[in-house]
């Protein structure tokens, strides 16, 4: 009976490292964080909304300048996934590969920001 659980759970603990090893597979394409340099022309795409300083152009358009690299590949790939729906950046999104959306984040990342807390 115990013999027979710990094969059990041996499998069930192999088979949780075999998916998380392939999670981290799949994100670790990201994890070697973009090129920035390579980014910049990537970022010819957004400056129109976001600017080439990332601060939104529009009242719309969200200020991205130094947001975090993770946060930036997430949010692109969910409108490219169709998880995260706006009509604009599905559009913009549609034209980039897994390279550019990881150079264009290590792109707008990369900008130095200070921030001012209101008193
Ligand atoms: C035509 C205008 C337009 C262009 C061009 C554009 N965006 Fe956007 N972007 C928007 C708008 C509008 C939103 C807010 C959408 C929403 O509500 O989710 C947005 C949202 C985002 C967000 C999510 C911000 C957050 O705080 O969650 C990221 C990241 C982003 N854009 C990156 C880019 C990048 C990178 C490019 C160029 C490859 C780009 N955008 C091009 C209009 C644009």
């Amino acid at each position: 009976m115990i013999k027979k659980l710990t094969r059990h759970v041996r499998a069930d603990s192999m088979r949780g490292l075999i998916l998380g090893l392939a999670a981290l597979v799949v994100t670790s394409s990201f994890a070697q964080a973009g090129d920035s340099t390579a980014g910049r022309k990537v970022m010819e795409q957004c400056q129109m909304c976001h600017g080439k300083d990332g601060l939104g152009k529009m009242s719309y358009t969200p200020n991205i300048a130094g947001q975090k690299y993770d946060y930036l590949v997430h949010a692109l790939m969910a409108y490219k996934a169709g998880e995260r729906k706006s009509q604009m950046m599905s559009l913009v999104v549609k034209k980039l590969n897994d390279e550019d959306i990881a150079n264009v984040a290590a792109y707008y990342a990369a900008i130095k920001i200070t921030v001012e807390v209101p008193q």
